[in-house]
């Protein structure tokens, strides 16, 4: 099937009794009940599929991760509860039988990063940053580093890099490290690390694959040979989503690829509007035919999908400035997050990059006057109109 036919179908109608439900329903129960101890006792030994605690295993979390396991190519997949908790389970299990070493793109989510310096490296993991879309430079810090994990983004927050997944999960596997990839705002429509050659791809599903603003919750996908550690290290630390969120994220997945393609085709319309705007210096796009990764846009996306974030600088503008065209938005929400129905605007040294230093923000070319537009389905005229009257004050 076609990953809008799967968005649809799969995960659904497991037979629950004498019924089979059409849309997966919520199964709130923590435990569960077996006639005979024997049964109970195989299915704790996982010699017998079932579920006995919802810690390792919820009826209503399991049809997700059958979708998302469809949805990116996958063996196993593990449901967590937050994109965070997703990526740190991912990294942890791509480090349990490796050296405890990452090397991290140096354009990523703020809390990410925040992850690596005050979570791993004071947990005895070194973490070195490199420049991923400068295969040679990150080979010779792979070669120097010895990792046991390369960690990156599809499309990078909020600068919008695009690695060369296959090419550097051939530097990983050379390397015997595997490689993570946080495909948040890549998705499934757009890109399916795990069939680039990556051991894990990861996911915020707060953000398009929920997106409708009411579900924080995330997913790690991965191969058969993760699949044992990644299931045994979530049974023991328990990150996982609850049956509620889990039901909302399989009705968001539902409308995904229609959703998507509509933010990447308004995306596309706001960036070349944005880019003739005097008040603006500068605009980040994927699509943009001068975007520094073009090439590896043009040979990894399918035509017309590159996205449904923009970034842009405002000229000259420092944060009294930005506040002002902020605070002047009436449509456009102003929040933090991606990916929901409505456009959202970010001011990304205030929040998704505010635990970094100022001087690790500029090494990152996360400067003052950056402004994250995550752009919805509306009409893309009321986007542009908003845009322009918020620009003008
Ligand atoms: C690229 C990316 N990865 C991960 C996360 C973390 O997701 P969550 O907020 O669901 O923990 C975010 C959140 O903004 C993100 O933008």
């Amino acid at each position: 099937m076609k990953i809008h036919s799967k968005a649809v179908h799969a995960g659904d109608r497991k037979k629950a009794g004498q019924h089979i439900p059409i849309t997966t329903p919520i199964c709130t129960a923590t435990s569960f009940f077996y006639d005979s101890m024997e049964k109970l006792d195989r299915v704790f030994g996982q010699e017998e599929p079932g579920f006995a605690y919802s810690r390792y295993d919820n009826p209503t979390t399991a049809a997700l991760e059958e979708l998302m396991c469809e949805l990116e190519q996958g063996h196993t997949a593990l449901a967590c509860a937050s994109g965070m908790a997703a990526i740190h389970t991912a990294v942890t299990t791509a480090l349990t039988d490796r050296r405890k070493s990452v090397v991290a793109a140096n354009a990523m989510y703020g809390a990410t990063v925040s992850l690596l310096m005050n979570v791993l490296q004071p947990a005895g993991v070194e973490v070195r940053f490199a420049d991923i879309c400068d295969l040679d430079a990150l080979r010779a810090a792979v070669r120097q580093a010895q990792p046991g994990c390369l960690l990156i983004e599809t499309i990078s927050n909020p600068l919008l890099r695009v690695g060369a997944i296959d090419r550097i999960a051939e530097i990983a596997r050379e390397a015997g490290a595997a490689l993570v990839v946080d495909n948040t705002f890549g998705t499934p429509l757009i890109a399916r690390p795990l069939e680039l050659g990556a051991h894990f791809s990861v996911h915020s599903i707060t953000k398009y694959l929920a997106g409708h603003g009411d579900v924080l919750g995330g997913a790690v996908v991965t191969d058969e040979a993760h699949g044992p550690a990644l299931r045994a290290l979530s049974r023991t630390v328990g990150p996982v989503l609850g049956p509620f969120e889990a039901y909302l994220t399989m009705r968001g997945i539902k409308t995904f690829p229609l959703r998507m393609e509509r933010q990447c085709a308004n995306a596309c319309r706001v960036a070349s509007w944005l880019a003739e705007h005097p008040r603006v210096e500068r605009v980040y796009f994927p699509g943009d035919a001068a975007h520094p990764d073009a090439a590896t846009v043009a040979r990894l996306f399918p035509p017309n999908l590159w996205g449904a974030v923009v970034s842009f600088e405002i000229r000259d503008a420092r944060r009294e400035q930005v506040f002002r065209m902020m605070d002047a938005l009436r449509m456009i929400v102003r929040a933090t997050s991606v990916g929901d129905v409505h456009t959202m605007m970010l001011y990304p040294v205030m929040s998704s990059h505010r635990e970094i230093s100022p001087k690790h923000r500029e090494r990152m070319g996360i400067r003052d006057n950056l402004l994250r537009l995550s752009v919805g389905i509306e009409a893309p005229e009321d986007i542009i109109s908003d845009l322009d009257q918020a620009l003008a004050s």
